[in-house]
């Protein structure tokens, strides 16, 4: 278990064994101390809520190296935030602001030698998750709860990096209900989200768009990852309920404006497709994917043929990677430096 067989310039987006995870467990009103270990299993009772009725949510967040060397997190306050909202919308105990912070500070440092070196492209992908183990036979709520990170450094989400890829618009299946979870990250909208997306890469798309349920008429979101499309000096993207709040997607908002586009959140008609200049995916793990062409029923909305992404798409990356290690200044806040000593 060490770092010397990592490529860190072909790495993909994957579980890779690092040295420590930590834990904190919910019980009697309070959180433990953390505990930092290297046990990749979670002893779980079998009536865990988790289990049953998904009581469980999660967070994405990445670690780059600055040019000299420091480890910079994007935007983890943001992070912790919405893993509070999640936890609070199916009724867990969410970790306080403070404790998030402690235990990334913790198992980042603990793990140092995977945070993937500057200029390797790479990053340390930090993923927080917090579940419900105390038992339940009955739907209710966990008694006892979990809260652990672990880390793994990544590549791409997708693994042709900064390259377009394909969307397919999914129309027979929903990622999440109009009034449901889809605005939380929690573990069951990937598992209805999964049959979509696997079936798109069969048929050679990297992933689905999603449209709205109620009206099968808007954008929602693609399945790992928020959508945006450029036309005319706007940067659009949509407002939906039912999609997950990227801190990717608000921050290139601000990109956006800062380089004199106009950044609109409204609804998105997929009609629409056919007249966007440019579109791409946005998250975490899919940082800037550039969108290449969308099928939907029997047309096809074409944004770049070969390799090439739009200026937009590569101005706004560009940006935002600077910002994320370090390059270019910090002038929101929304880098922290994690001390490794
Ligand atoms: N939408 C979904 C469904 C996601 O899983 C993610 C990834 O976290 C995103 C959007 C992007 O969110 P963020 O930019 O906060 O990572
Ligand atoms: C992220 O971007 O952090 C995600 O959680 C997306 C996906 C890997 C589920």
């Amino acid at each position: 278990m060490d770092n010397a067989d990592i490529d860190w310039k072909n790495l993909a987006f994957a579980y890779h064994r690092t040295h420590f995870n930590i834990r904190y467990t919910w019980r009697d009103g309070a959180w433990s101390e953390g505990i930092l270990t290297n046990d990749e299993t979670i002893p779980l009772h079998m009536a865990a809520t988790c289990l049953h009725y998904g009581q469980e949510c999660f967070e994405g967040l990445k670690v780059f190296s600055s040019q000299d060397g420091e480890a910079l997190a994007f935007r983890m306050n943001e992070n912790a935030h919405r893993l509070a909202r999640s936890c609070k919308k199916i009724l867990m105990e969410p970790p306080p602001p403070g404790l998030f912070k402690e235990a990334i500070f913790k198992v980042v440092r603990a793990n140092a030698d995977f945070l993937p070196p500057y200029g390797s492209g790479a990053s340390l992908y930090v993923r927080p998750l917090v579940i419900g183990t105390g038992p339940r036979v009955g739907v209710k709520p966990a008694g006892e709860y979990l809260f652990l990170v672990f880390v793994t450094p990544v590549g791409p989400y997708f693994k042709t990096g900064f390259k377009p890829v394909p969307l397919v618009v999914e129309e027979n299946m929903d990622r999440a209900a109009p009034l449901g979870v889809g605005d939380v990250k929690v573990g069951g909208n990937y598992a209805a989200g999964m049959k979509a997306s696997m079936n798109a890469r069969k048929g050679g798309y990297a992933d689905v768009l999603f449209l709205d349920a109620k009206h099968k008429r808007y954008i929602d979101e693609s399945g790992p990852a928020n959508f945006f499309a450029i036309r005319d000096g706007q940067y659009i993207t949509p407002e939906s309920h039912s999609i997950l709040p990227s801190i990717t997607n608000k921050s290139l908002v601000t990109l956006a404006s800062e380089f004199g586009l106009d950044a609109v959140r409204r609804q998105v008609e997929i009609e629409e497709i056919f007249t966007f200049q440019e579109a791409g995916c946005c998250g975490t793990a899919a940082v800037i994917t550039p969108v290449s062409y969308i099928d939907w029923r029997d047309r096809r909305a074409i944004y770049c043929r070969g390799e090439q992404a739009g200026p937009v798409c590569t101005e706004l990356y560009n940006r935002l990677l600077a910002i994320q290690t370090g390059d270019a200044p910090d002038t929101h806040g929304w880098v922290t430096r994690i001390p490794l000593d």
